[in-house]
């Protein structure tokens, strides 16, 4: 499977996903790998930071990726966000699945407005907004810009990823949440992590059914 994760705004959580989405299909759906496309690097810092022992899958650069990614069964790809149109084109249309996480709130729903009319080009199956960073309940944030996000039609992950300290945490040892077993709350954003992978992986066996029956 090859996964894209992008989005309309910066700040909104593509590093933290794609790391942790990478993580789960490592444990239990194939060998996999994370390729970074952004200039920034930020993906290849976090793997880094443990100098490579903290993640369970390697963080290959885009030429590296040119090389080696077809060796691995998934791959997970980290991009700069905000893409121009093209380039959204090009994910989509490589892509199993894109991955657009946003976190509830204002900033990052207006932000989402410019690309709808990119979004409704493309077969509802090849993407999905992802409501991250949710702060706790009685909070009604994320039910709100669920309800938002439907009422325009477009589709969105039942999985969502609760906001955790943890997240910072890991970014900083440059492991997973998982590793992070000083935080009682890994469990919790952990279990987020591997429903997210669950639904991909349910999401993009569908469209392959689709494909081969319609
Ligand atoms: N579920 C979460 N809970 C708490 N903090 C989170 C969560 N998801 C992301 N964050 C925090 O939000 C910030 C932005 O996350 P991240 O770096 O993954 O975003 P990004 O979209 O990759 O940013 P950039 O546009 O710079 O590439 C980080 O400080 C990260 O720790
Ligand atoms: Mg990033």
């Amino acid at each position: 499977m090859f996964i894209s994760v992008t989005s309309a705004k910066g700040g909104a959580a593509k590093t933290v996903t794609s790391i942790h989405l990478a993580a789960c299909l490592q444990e239990s759906f194939g060998s996999t790998v994370l390729i970074d496309a952004d200039p920034m690097r930020s993906a290849l810092d976090w793997a880094r930071e443990s100098e490579g022992r903290g993640l369970s899958f390697p963080v290959l650069d885009q030429t590296a990726a040119l090389r080696q990614s077809n060796r691995f069964d998934h791959q997970v790809l980290d991009t700069e966000g905000r893409p121009s149109a093209d380039e959204f084109a090009d994910l989509a249309r490589n892509s199993d699945l894109v991955i657009i996480p946003v976190f509830p709130d204002r900033q990052n729903l207006n932000a989402l407005i410019p690309l709808v009319p990119q979004l409704k080009k493309l077969a509802a199956s090849r993407y999905r907004l992802l409501l991250t960073n949710v702060p706790p309940e009685p909070q009604r944030d994320a039910a709100e810009a669920r309800a938002e996000i439907e009422a325009s039609g477009l589709p969105i992950f039942r999985t969502q990823i609760r906001s955790f300290k943890v997240y910072k945490q890991a970014s900083q040892a440059g492991t997973t949440v998982n590793m992070i077993r000083s935080n009682n709350r890994w469990t919790s954003a952990w279990h987020d992590c591997e429903n997210l992978a669950a639904e991909v992986v349910t999401i993009i066996k569908a469209q392959e059914k689709e494909m081969v029956h319609g």
